[in-house]
């Protein structure tokens, strides 16, 4: 059904891609039934708008009899005199004019509710799948792509269905209706003018693929243009301390350009396949011209009815040309449509379970047997690492940069799988429990901390959904968060700018404490989680964090060694293998242990 393609995403078969496209449009199948009824108004409407005039010229100037529609539904006093009846055929027009009107407001406003909703729908499945799929996923792929499928690949399902459909299912009717009529004239000459249809056919067939390439290419080109839009707005301050801006402007003109060059390529063969349409049509014309003419002269039909013929022949290639034409132009909107899908088809690396468990709370053993991991081909980050934590444990990681530490904590929260090995939790692999449920046994501080452009409140509460004002301020205590916090100009209600921008590092470091120390959770993977602050914060920070992790397991990552010396369980971690370290404080009873040179720490600091 599908293959795999370059540029993240498969081909479908058109089939595929309308059945599919069609089945999403299945619940507002009424609506679309409506525009399309609605539509098909437009042409009486238009029969009728001439009739006024006609009515005016032959019944009021003239003396020929009303027609019999207009003497029925007219009242007796319209019909009794001249002016009367002038009135009555200018209040038609007017009637007919506002119900065109009215029937073009409908039509509008039915396609944009219908298209809209459809749009919403695949848009908000879409960002939801995007948000599901794994890291490994976004880190190929980038961000910018996966924006550019929910803003623009979503918008397909409307062209598809509301713009594609509608007009093409019209277009099919009229040409049935006008095969029909020019074959009650003469058989002949309707089987005639059907001779184009193969030719169009054929080349509606071949340019659909050639047209469907050159649109792949112009999304990929566009999405690669938008991410260097995201990446450097996200990263301006770098831009700006390099005195980069000439260069990026040259890297998005430069890809912004491919992206016009192909869309020029598409619009050449969009041109060259226009006119072949029209040539093949004005052939088909020429032969119901001499075929007729020869029909004419041989007496099997009036001149009248040729002229007949021909003037419905307009009537009849117009929504042929119509069809070839949605046919190609649809192309983009099924390029579109094929990378919306490949993300909704996308295999997730961190599948689920069927029958995964259910996990409420853990107690916090961990343990890693044999673990090996690599991302993608690269060469394994993490090699056959085994180790046990009991419930409640201190885990120490160290070790020196890129060995491999923030991966093994990502294993453990399953942002990734083992590429071998298992770890469990509780003594069950991480994979059989439910992935929401595993995750919410982990409380993080990531190396990078990430916040939301909301208030500090916010930010720090977003971990325990619901939590109150208290919560929130004793967890900022003891993330010594608290004192800055209250300093800014709003408090807790300080907006902190996009992805806390507004902040300092070590500021932002501490409000992601917080948010890690309010969720209750029972393991707690501390990533440097005070590399950006002060060395008496720090102490203090390890302080409060003394009373905070009781009963819970916890995994600090530090490259200080000293950092490190109240843990349970010393690990260095080096070039992707994990040693055990001998412990620092072997016999400390459980009371006197402390959190790294605190007693120094502060002593100094007073
Ligand atoms: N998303 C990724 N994709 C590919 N390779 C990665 C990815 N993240 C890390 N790596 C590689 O895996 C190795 C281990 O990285 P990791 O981030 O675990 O190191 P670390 O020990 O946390 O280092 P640091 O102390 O600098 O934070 C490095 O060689 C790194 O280049
Ligand atoms: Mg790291």
């Amino acid at each position: 059904m599908t293959a795999p393609s370059d540029g993240g995403h498969r081909a479908y078969r058109d089939v595929v891609l309308y059945r599919r496209l069609l089945a999403d449009a299945r619940p507002y199948r009424r609506h679309l039934v409506g525009v399309f009824v609605v539509s098909l108004l437009a042409a009486p409407l238009a029969l009728l708008s001439p009739v006024p005039l006609k009515i005016a010229v032959d019944s009021v100037i003239g003396s020929h009899e009303l027609p019999g529609w207009l003497d029925a539904i007219l009242p007796g006093f319209a019909t009794s005199s001249d002016v009367a009846l002038l009135l009555a055929v200018a209040g038609l027009l007017v009637v007919i004019e506002a119900l065109t009107q009215l029937q073009v407001v409908a039509d509008e406003m039915l396609r944009t509710y219908t298209g809209e909703r459809l749009q919403l729908d695949l848009r908000a499945r879409l960002f939801g799948r995007l948000q599901r799929l794994s890291l490994a996923y976004h880190d190929t792929r980038g961000t910018a792509d996966a924006g550019y499928r929910v803003q623009y690949d979503a918008l397909s399902i409307r062209s598809v269905a509301v713009d594609g459909l509608i007009p093409f299912a019209t277009s099919a009717l009229t040409v049935v209706a006008m095969l029909y009529v020019t074959a009650t004239i003469d058989r002949t000459l309707a089987l005639v003018t059907l001779v184009v249809a193969p030719v169009l056919g054929v080349l509606t067939w071949a340019y659909r693929r050639r047209l469907r390439a050159r649109h792949r290419e112009v999304k990929r080109l566009e999405s690669s243009a938008f991410a260097v839009v995201e990446e450097v707005m996200t990263s301006l301050r770098v831009v700006k301390a390099f005195g980069q801006e000439h260069r990026e402007e040259g890297r998005f003109v430069e890809r912004s350009v491919e992206g016009m060059r192909a869309r020029l390529r598409v619009a050449l063969i969009d041109g060259t396949f226009g006119l072949l349409i029209a040539v093949v049509t004005a052939l088909g014309a020429g032969a119901v011209l001499f075929v007729g003419v020869r029909r004419v002269d041989a007496g099997h039909m009036t001149l009248g009815e040729l002229l007949l013929v021909m003037g419905y022949l307009s009537q009849l290639y117009k929504p042929m040309q119509t069809i070839s034409k949605k046919v190609t132009s649809l192309q983009s909107a099924l390029a579109s449509a094929e990378r919306a899908f490949s993300v909704l088809d996308e295999a997730p690396d961190v599948p689920e379970r069927a029958q995964a468990r259910p996990l409420r709370r853990a107690r916090g053993a961990v343990e890693f047997r044999d673990v090996s991991f690599a991302y993608g081909a690269d060469a394994p980050a993490l090699q056959a690492v085994s180790f046990v934590a009991a419930p409640g444990a201190r885990v120490g990681l160290q070790g020196t940069t890129g060995a491999g530490k923030t991966t093994l904590v990502s294993l453990l929260m399953r942002f990734y799988d083992p590429t071998s090995g298992a770890i469990l939790l509780d003594g069950l692999d991480l994979r059989d429990y439910r992935l929401a449920d595993l995750r919410d046994q982990f409380a993080i501080v990531l190396q990078e901390p990430v916040l939301f452009s909301t208030s500090v409140a916010e930010n720090i509460g977003y971990a325990r959904p619901g939590a109150s004002f208290d919560d929130i301020v004793a967890a900022a205590r003891a993330a010594h968060a608290h004192e800055f916090i209250s300093r800014l100009s709003a408090g807790y209600d300080t907006p902190v700018g996009e992805r806390g921008m507004r902040l300092s590092g070590g500021e932002r470091q501490r409000i992601s404490l917080a948010r890690a120390f309010l969720k209750d959770a029972p393991v707690l993977i501390l990533d440097e989680p005070t590399s950006s602050v002060d060395g008496r914060t720090e102490a203090l920070i390890f302080d409060a964090m003394e009373r905070l992790v009781r009963g819970r397991t916890t995994f600090t990552i530090a490259h200080r060694l000293t950092t490190l010396d109240a843990c349970d369980l010393r690990l260095e971690v080096e070039g992707g293998r994990v040693r055990r370290l001998p412990p620092a404080m072997p016999s400390a009873p459980q009371g006197a242990r402390r959190w790294p040179r605190l007693g120094a720490r502060a002593a100094r600091a007073r």
